[in-house]
């Protein structure tokens, strides 16, 4: 397998242990690389991997938008959200995919006995590109509400526009006024994040069965979890979507679908 990331920064990446840790897994020789590189070098990497006969690579911020170009085609996911995070190289054409989208919802379906969205309600907490992924995910699952919070007003109000109708825009100081409503919570911003400033979010008033999501994974327990922790809530780390979004990277690439693991899990978080 000839794989790699492109993005810009990737030194922090984890995607090498993963795709390292499969690698080994199915006795598969290869490499998965890191190239960090901006926006003006996107299309000169690109075609040097062509040449060099890559299998594909994932793509990270701030090169998911500018990748679609250089596709041949890009997968549903990815035309619906506007954001590819995986090529197939075949052929010496690009072949687009957006494997967050699945990525978040096939982790929600490991974490959830009975998972089902139909008739469900989630509130989403940010507006960038991880919110996309979100979004589509529960459309996809037939969510039958989301509340969407941002900072930024603006940018809500632009995927409200793309997402249609049963997304409904709240204002970020009143974050917490459908929490009677709601059936899962999601944290796509990067608060809570090492580094950044702690996500202020009272979950007074949540469903004693409402389950709460960071898709940070560093720190593992952010406090938005800890304190759904403390209130009995279910809690969902965020390093199952990313675990999750790897899998079809790998399986296009080598033909193998891995599978999520424990010893996995824990390898990545060491
Ligand atoms: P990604 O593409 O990974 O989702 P992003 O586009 O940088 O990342 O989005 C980061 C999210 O965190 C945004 O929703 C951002 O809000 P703004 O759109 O208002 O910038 C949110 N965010 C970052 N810092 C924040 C802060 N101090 N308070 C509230 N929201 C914050």
């Amino acid at each position: 397998m000839k794989a790699g990331l492109i993005g810009h920064p990737v030194a922090q990446s984890k995607s090498p242990i993963i795709h390292e840790y499969w690698m080994k897994q199915f006795n598969i020789e290869g490499k998965y690389e890191l190239f960090d590189v901006e926006d003006m070098h996107l299309e000169a990497l690109v075609k040097q991997l062509v040449t060099q006969g890559y299998d594909g690579f994932n793509v990270t911020v701030p090169h998911k938008e500018n990748i679609i170009p250089l596709c041949k085609t890009i997968d549903s996911n990815a035309k619906k959200i506007g954001a590819v995070n995986m090529v197939h190289i075949q052929d010496g054409a690009l072949y687009g995919y957006n494997t967050d989208v699945a990525g978040f919802i096939q982790n929600l379906k490991q974490s959830i006995i009975d998972f089902n969205m139909t008739g469900k309600t989630a509130l989403v907490l940010g507006a960038g590109g991880a919110a996309r992924a979100v979004i589509q995910g529960l459309k996809n699952e037939g969510i039958n509400k989301i509340y969407l919070t941002n900072r930024t007003r603006e940018k809500a109000d632009i995927l409200q526009q793309n997402f249609g109708s049963n997304v409904e825009v709240i204002d970020w100081d009143e974050r917490e006024s459908k929490n009677n409503e709601i059936n899962l919570l999601v944290n796509t911003t990067s608060l809570g994040m090492v580094n950044k400033p702690s996500l202020i979010f009272d979950l007074n008033g949540l469903k004693k069965d409402a389950i709460v999501h960071d898709i940070i994974y560093n720190p593992l327990m952010t406090d938005l979890l800890r304190q759904a922790e403390e209130r009995g809530l279910k809690v969902i780390t965020g390093i199952g979507m990313l675990l999750y979004q790897a899998a079809p990277s790998f399986a296009l690439w080598t033909g193998i679908t891995p599978s999520v693991t424990l010893d996995l899990t824990n390898l990545v978080l060491r």
